[in-house]
């Protein structure tokens, strides 16, 4: 993806050091920062300098390879203890478990260059398969056609291109006309704050709409299809995504508007049986009830929302039924609900 001119990827490794967009930043600052070891990578997970199922599960993967770097122990229970650190900064994305056990096991093999290598290679994969999805994706986005999406499930939630957004990407660069519907998603913003940023570096027609007036836009023939991402898919279609998702989800199947989700290989989740055993971050009040931006200097401010005291409750995702998903885009292909789970054991 450009800025300024300029390509950058989202998460990438240099010098032995690992590289990303500080997305807490966004969208008045384009920042990099540098996560030199395990501590700094799982900081800026839990704190969400870097979010999104891709790319943390980039960062993940990469964090793992350092880890063995630092080894001094020949049972490995060093790096064992720092897997289960990375394992505990986020719990729902499940693309961030795939990357620790391909790159543990790499590692146990090959030592630290070969965890390294693995590491780099599920980062390019993430690329290819978001590149995939763009290209399954975009037929069924028809020229002139509205489209809804929620949360960031684009360039800055993998390590380039994206998931939901990357059909949207190709559709546009073919020379779609194209208008996107972004929910601001509630509490962090990250439909107001990034996706908002990524369309408009794409320079395509948007506009961002308060979470609530979801059901007003498509009761008002708006919305011609709603694209959403994935963190965790279980073997029966049920899908984790950015809480509000299910409820867009439901409104659509009212509405009779094709509702799509849009997910590399990586977060199909075999060990899943269905979305009741899919683990929902719950995360800190004082997201809902402050609200966080910038002062004129681009110093960090919290404004406060609510009455002092007051209790807020902050699921971090929902789960959607799989019979509330029309198809599934994913790097192999559109799949129907009902086939998710051959195609997991399949690719596995
Ligand atoms: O909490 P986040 O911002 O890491 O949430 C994950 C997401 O970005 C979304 O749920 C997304 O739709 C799927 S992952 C790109």
């Amino acid at each position: 993806m450009l800025v300024n001119g300029k390509s950058y990827r989202t998460v990438w490794i240099e010098d032995g050091i690992i590289k990303i967009i500080d997305q807490n930043r966004l969208p008045f600052h384009f920042e990099t920062l540098n996560l030199p070891d395990v501590d700094t990578a799982c900081e800026a997970i839990i704190k969400m300098h870097v979010r999104g199922a891709g790319a943390i599960g980039a960062v993940a993967g990469y964090a793992m390879a350092l880890a063995f770097k630092k080894n001094s122990n020949k049972d490995f229970s060093d790096v064992e203890e720092n897997k289960r650190k990375i394992e505990a900064t986020r719990p729902t994305a499940r693309n961030l478990f795939y990357a620790t056990q391909k790159v543990w096991l790499a590692g146990l093999e090959g030592g630290y260059d070969h965890a390294m290598e693995v590491a780099e290679k599920l980062a390019e994969e993430n690329i290819q398969e978001a590149l995939a999805i763009a290209e399954y994706g975009e037929p069924l986005i028809p020229d002139g056609s509205c489209i809804m999406t929620h949360c960031n499930a684009g360039w800055l939630g993998f390590v380039d291109w994206g998931s939901a957004l990357a059909p949207i990407y190709r559709a546009h660069r073919k020379g779609k006309q194209i208008f996107v519907y972004v929910s601001e998603t509630r509490p962090r913003l990250q439909g107001a704050r990034l996706t908002a940023w990524e369309l408009m570096n794409e320079k395509i027609p948007f506009a961002i709409f308060p979470d609530s007036a979801s059901a007003f836009l498509m009761q008002q023939k708006k919305i011609n299809a709603i694209i959403t991402g994935a963190d965790r898919i279980a073997l029966n279609g049920d899908t984790a995504n950015k809480i509000g998702t299910l409820e867009k989800a439901i409104l659509a199947q009212y509405f009779d508007i094709p509702f799509y989700v849009a997910a590399p290989i990586s977060t199909l989740d075999p060990s899943c049986p269905e979305g009741t055993s899919i683990p929902i971050e719950h995360r800190s009040e004082n997201e809902v009830n402050s609200l966080m931006g910038w002062d004129n200097q681009g110093k960090e401010i919290s404004v406060r929302l609510t009455p002092e005291g007051t209790t807020a409750i902050n699921p971090a995702f929902d789960v959607c039924p799989a019979s509330l998903i029309q198809l599934f885009i994913t790097s192999q292909g559109l799949i129907k609900p009902e086939e998710i789970s051959k195609k997991i054991k399949n690719a596995l």
